[in-house]
């Protein structure tokens, strides 16, 4: 059985999703540890109901970026977990973390990247007047929502929706790819081999695969 730590900040319903998939099955892995960033966030409600471990590594009480992520290693290393999951994670990442888990670690960003790395996305978008709108995932080097990306899901903005609502078709999205990726990654069928992703015949995913979501 391979071994997942998730890394949350909030809301947690990413973390949800890949839960609920170990549990049934979906991914041949289980989740060994979440960390959160922060306290009193719906996504470690949401460990305790799947009986999941977490502790939070708050990043205010460290005096810089390489201490709270060197705190967050501590934690992470002894566990040996096969893949790092960032699911709404909402930090940058030193070189030293970022390298020390090369190839293990994997984020969701809720954009077409490289279109609008970091916050508010989903109000870019609209304001921009796209016609689309979506997720990536990506493998994760030191770079805000950068690495080589596994997959991406789009959806058509339909610009009367309110922002919130472009949000919750999002996660959506989300929820159905990011636990297919995982599984994925999980079984083998997906890797990072340098700066490349490797796709064995076996995955649902390809190069350049984007999926579009009529949600
Ligand atoms: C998700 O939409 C995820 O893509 C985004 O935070 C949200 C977390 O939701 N991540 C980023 O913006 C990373 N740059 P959740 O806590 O309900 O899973």
């Amino acid at each position: 059985m391979k071994k997942i730590v998730v890394l949350i900040s909030g809301g947690g319903s990413n973390l949800e999703a890949i839960a609920k998939a170990c549990k049934i099955g979906n991914i041949p892995a289980s989740v060994e540890l979440v960390i959160s960033n922060q306290t009193d966030v719906k996504g470690l409600e949401r460990a305790k109901k799947f009986h999941l471990m977490s502790k939070v590594i708050e990043h205010q009480k460290y005096n810089s970026r390489e201490e709270f992520d060197q705190a967050l290693l501590e934690q992470i290393l002894p566990i040996e977990p096969d893949l790092v999951v960032l699911a709404g994670f909402m930090r940058i990442l030193s070189k030293d973390f970022t390298d020390a888990l090369s190839g293990k670690l994997i984020n969701i960003h809720p954009s077409l990247l490289p279109n609008y790395p970091g916050l508010n996305t989903h109000k870019q978008a609209i304001e921009n007047g796209d016609l689309m709108h979506g997720i990536s995932v990506h493998y994760v080097n030191n770079e805000l929502d950068g690495g080589p990306i596994i997959t991406q899901g789009a959806l058509k903005i339909d610009p009367s929706q309110s922002e919130t609502k472009l949000i919750n078709r999002i996660h959506k999205i989300e929820h159905a790819v990011y636990p297919k990726v995982i599984a994925d990654i999980a079984k083998g069928y997906i890797s990072l081999q340098g700066d490349q992703v490797k796709f064995e015949s076996e995955s649902y995913f390809s190069p350049n695969h984007m999926e579009f979501f009529n949600v």
